[in-house]
Formats: structure tokens, sequence, C-alpha cells
């Protein structure tokens, strides 16, 4: 495979305003890449972007509003020639929601996808990067999973990005369309120096919220189910944010060296249980803080770790960052951030 040139390759991130995409957003700007964001900012904000436009300027980032799902995306790609790759994050990605309000995650997600991906057909824009998950897999069968698990989703989340994936694939054989679709495991941590992390409140990710519970934020909230694990909690692949979007560089680049398409499992390899994660937030913070029982949750797998062989393989790509890099940058995140960004 040839190395890839040093001119900056412009790409466009979907759910630029969201939590992994605005991380995503500064990690590719500092890695010298033009950003063409969009978000309709339903669950994102404006604020990190506004932030990284004032740092890296209007030729390096420009964000718009548009809705995946109704904007006529092509606008954009007229409008900002020479995108060379689409990162699509934007999703409604909240498992509870999608299993209480079905249409809204399936609508979302699967027309949001078509959308996009026909426009970039017109556009003539050729290689996507796209968010998948581990919920594609549901139950794990066996551990780690790797990206040949069969896949049984347990939610219309997860259902609606496993049909995303066909469609995406169906665009490849027939249109050309060439894809690395990653499946994350579970995102911790914000942006190394802390100053752009998750905004939701409470968040829906297990580290975040008990950093949360550790710096008197909002009190702390157990929801699991006992499972068939040593100490009754899920154990869980635990992918520090930064480590996840530095995998997307390196398909961003692989895609444009010529990569063929792949699907690609992203986590650290190793899990942690929810009781060993509150153990270590309680040893990195200092703070014995209280845990309370909540509503359980229903249907929560006892173990989910990926297998990363194939990143490491493919990518040259592995995590650098432990969970005390995560546990460490979300508190700096959440001590200069405690109510998340301003809508
Ligand atoms: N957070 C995780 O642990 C995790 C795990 C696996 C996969 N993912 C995937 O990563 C992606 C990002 O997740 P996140 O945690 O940053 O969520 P998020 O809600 O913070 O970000 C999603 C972004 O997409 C935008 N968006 C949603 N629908 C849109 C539409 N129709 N048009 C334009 N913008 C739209 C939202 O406004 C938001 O800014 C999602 O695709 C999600 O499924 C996340």
């Amino acid at each position: 495979m040839s190395e890839q040139s040093s001119f900056a390759n412009k790409i466009l991130i979907t759910g630029a305003g969201g939590y992994i995409g605005s991380i995503a957003t500064s990690v590719l700007l500092d890695e010298g890449f033009e950003i063409v964001a969009v978000d309709n900012f339903s669950t994102g904000y404006r604020q990190p972007l506004e932030i990284l436009q004032k740092k890296y300027g209007e030729e390096k980032l420009r964000f718009y509003d548009i809705d995946l799902t109704k904007d006529d995306i092509s606008s954009i790609f007229d409008k900002e020639q020479g995108i060379d790759a689409v990162i699509h994050y934007a999703a409604h990605c909240l498992v509870d929601e999608s299993m209480k309000n079905p249409h809204k995650h399936f609508y979302n997600n699967i027309c949001g996808t078509l959308n996009l991906i026909s426009s970039m057909n017109k556009a003539g824009v050729k290689n996507l990067v796209f968010s998948s998950t581990c919920a594609v897999y549901g139950q794990s069968k066996y551990i780690p999973i790797d990206e040949d698990h069969p896949k049984e989703p347990l939610s219309p989340y997860g259902e609606s990005k496993k049909i995303s994936e066909d469609i995406i694939t169906w665009f490849s054989k027939l249109k050309g369309l060439n894809f690395v679709i990653l499946r994350y495991f579970n995102v911790c941590g914000a942006s190394d120096d802390g100053l752009i992390g998750d905004a939701k409140k409470p968040s829906p990710h297990l580290v975040q919220n008990t950093v949360r519970g550790a710096l008197g934020i909002e009190p702390f909230i157990l929801t699991y189910p006992e499972v068939d694990t040593e100490d009754k909690s899920p154990i869980r692949d635990y992918i520090n944010v930064v480590d996840l979007n530095l995998a997307h560089k390196k398909a961003v680049e692989y895609l444009l060296n010529g990569g063929e398409s792949e699907f690609i499992n992203l986590g650290t390899g190793k899990g942690n249980s929810v009781l060993e994660i509150i153990n270590i937030v309680k040893k990195v913070t200092g703070v014995e803080f209280e845990v309370s029982r909540g509503n359980l949750r229903e249907g929560d797998p006892a173990r989910l770790v990926a297998s990363i062989e194939k990143a490491k393989r493919i990518l040259d790509w592995e995590p650098k960052r432990t969970i005390e890099d995560s546990i460490n940058s979300l508190i700096s995140w959440y001590k200069n951030n405690p109510q998340g960004w301003k809508k």
C-alpha cells in the first residue's frame, strides 16, 4: 500500500456536535485535517465547534445545521468541493429510549444513513467510516467477540445500526462505496486536556456517571441487574474516546490508501465489571461516594469484550490510554464544565 500524501485531507463529520463527534473534530483538526461538520444539534451542541473554530480558524473548520433525515446534504457536497471521506457519527443512540420509541431510532438512524450515502454517491464521494456498535451482536456467544460473531441485536437501536450496515454494504456492492464500519464497545473519557467531553446530564455511560458521582455533581445510581460474573455485575470493554477517534483517523487513511471495505471492532480487548470501575474511580478521585440502587435495566448481557486483533492488523492501531487516563480526563472536563455545554 502506498504512503499517504502530505496534503491536508478534507473530511465531512456528521454528528460533530455530539460527545464522540466533537472530540473527533478536535483530534482530526489537531492531526492537520480540514473538517466540514454537520449536525442538527438534537442531542449535540454548537459550543465545542465554536471553540474549535476559534482555535483553528474557519479555513480549517466550518459547521452546518443539517438534519440528515430531511435536509439536502447534496448542497453541502456542492458547496464544499473536494471532500475525501465522510465519518458518520450522527445517530440516536440511547438503548433504553429505543425500546420505548423504536420509530424514532429506526427513522433517524436508517433514513439519515440512507440519505447521506445517496448524497455521497451523487457527489462522487466514495469513502465512508461508519460508527457502529457492539449492540449489533446482542448476547455474547463467546468472548472475546470478533467481527464474525452472530449478529442478533437486542434493541431497536442495535437493529437500526445492523440495518444501516447492510445498506452501506449494498451501496458498496452496487455503487462502489468504500467503507470501514467500526463497531465500538463502551466509550469513555474526554479529550486529553479535558476541554471537550460528554455533555449529557446524566450521561448514559458508566465511567462518566461514576466520576460525576465522585465529584458530587449528581448522585450515582446503579441500574444493572445481577448477572453471571464473579462479582455479579456486568463486564464491559471501556475504550478511551481519543484512542477510539485515532482509530477513525487510521480508518480514513486506510481507505484513502485504497484499502478494501472492512468491519472492525474497537475496544481494548479487556473487560472491567461495573463494581471494578466504581472502585477504580474511588481510588483515582480519592472520594468514597455513596452508591444507591435505582430501577433495574432489563436484558443486560453479562460480558461484552472485544477482540481487537483485526483493528491491530488492518489499521495498525491499538489503544494507548488506560482507564485511569480516561477517569483523569473526565475529572478535568467535569471540574471545568459540571453542567456540560450550553444549548
Ligand atoms: N457512546 C458510545 O459508547 C457508543 C458506543 C457505540 C457506538 N456509538 C455510536 O457513536 C456515535 C456517536 O455517539 P455519541 O455517544 O457521541 O452520541 P451523541 O448523541 O452525543 O452524538 C450524536 C450526534 O448526532 C447528531 N444527530 C442525531 N441525529 C441527527 C440527524 N438526523 N441529523 C444530523 N445530526 C444528527 C446529534 O445532534 C448529536 O450531536 C453514534 O452513531 C453511536 O451510535 C457510541
